[in-house]
């Protein structure tokens, strides 16, 4: 089964085609990043602009670069929720009209899930049930995935997702916008025990996250030394950055798979590119004999071919929408 996978979700344009779930035939990415560098962070209304003049574009080399034409794809799945309204609204906009133009079966898909789905592009052997972490740029969470489209949330973020906290971090140290990479390849320089830094408690669920406490006793850190003329060590304080959300991200999974009884481990979202997040997980599921998959670094970020793999999933479990699809800025992948 031939699938079209359509993501515009944020500030990414992305189509993909994917061959029983898997297979990528094809992934075409055209990123945005430059143009929103220019103001510290993405702005929604470029954005959108921007996925409006690109995606036709996308899907045609997306379609040309899998060998297949628009006849041959069976199914078109599209992200449509959660994200930039306005940018979800291009891509599920263009999808509605395809499926209405072909007579093909439009496929909803939940952004969080897609990025899930990256890892059964890269491990084929993985399947559900397993413990999830998923970090990106907008979400932190701990998912239990039941089956290949049901999901339970067992711990999330109660501020700040764990990539908006390297990206303000980065920001106050004076790199550019998305920083979280920058943070990564400095780290490798820097003396990650050199800053103190709070790793707050949450109360409540045991398993959620706070990320917003760290970001303040960052940037003021910096204001502060600043003020007073005197240096921030660059290096030391994005090591520092880095071990912090590695040990807070690690150790609240840990817990959950413990608690919960997960011995296998998945990784996913943008997050799972950073170096520190990975050899802290692979080191914790090492002592304790887990399996842990992650996605390779092509598939960390917002990609089509997740979106394509996981239409597979969901069509196979008999989610299809109409032309009534509309997107929606926030939606739990509970709901999906
Ligand atoms: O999944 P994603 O591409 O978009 C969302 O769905 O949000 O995640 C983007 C986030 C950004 O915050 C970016 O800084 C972060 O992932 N990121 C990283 C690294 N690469 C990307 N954070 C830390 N270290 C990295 N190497
Ligand atoms: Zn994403």
């Amino acid at each position: 089964m031939l699938i079209l996978g359509i993501e515009s979700s944020c500030d990414e344009t992305a189509a993909s085609v994917s061959e029983n779930g898997r297979t990528i035939l094809s992934s075409v990415i055209s990123t945005q990043i430059e143009e929103h560098k220019k103001f510290g962070g993405v702005v929604p209304e470029i954005a959108s602009r921007r996925h409006s003049e690109n995606i036709l574009g996308v899907v045609k080399q997306a379609l040309l670069e899998s060998g297949k034409t628009l006849e041959q794809i069976d199914a078109i799945a599209v992200t449509y929720a959660p994200g930039l309204i306005g940018a979800l609204l291009v891509g599920v906009n263009f999808a509605k009209g395809l499926s209405m133009a072909t007579g093909k079966p439009l496929i909803p898909v939940h952004h969080i899930a897609g990025h899930i789905a990256s890892n059964y592009i890269a491990h084929e052997n993985l399947e559900p049930p397993y413990l999830c972490l998923v970090a990106s740029g907008g979400h932190s969470h701990i998912i239990e995935v039941l089956s290949y489209t049901e999901f339970k949330v067992v711990g999330k973020t109660r501020d700040d997702a764990a990539g908006e906290c390297f990206d303000k971090c980065a920001r106050s140290l004076g790199f550019p916008y998305p920083g979280g990479v920058h943070i990564d390849k400095a780290s490798a320089l820097g003396d990650p025990n050199h800053y103190v830094l709070p790793n707050p408690r949450v109360a409540g669920s045991r398993y959620d996250f706070s990320f917003s406490g760290l970001k303040t006793a960052v940037i003021n850190m910096v204001h502060n030394a600043s003020q007073k003329g005197e240096e921030i060590n660059k290096n030391d304080m994005a090591a520092s950055v880095q071990k912090t959300i590695s040990d807070i991200l690690t150790n609240r999974t840990m817990l959950a798979a413990d608690e919960l009884g997960y011995k296998k481990i998945v990784l996913a979202g943008g997050v799972s590119a950073n170096s520190g997040v990975r050899s802290s997980l692979t080191e914790a599921c090492r002592q304790r004999g887990y399996e842990l998959y992650m996605p390779p670094l092509s598939l960390c970020g917002d990609n089509g071919a997740m979106i394509a793999c996981q239409g597979y999933y969901n069509y196979q479990a008999g989610i299809t929408a109409d032309v009534s699809l509309n997107a929606i800025a926030t939606l739990s992948i509970e709901k999906l």
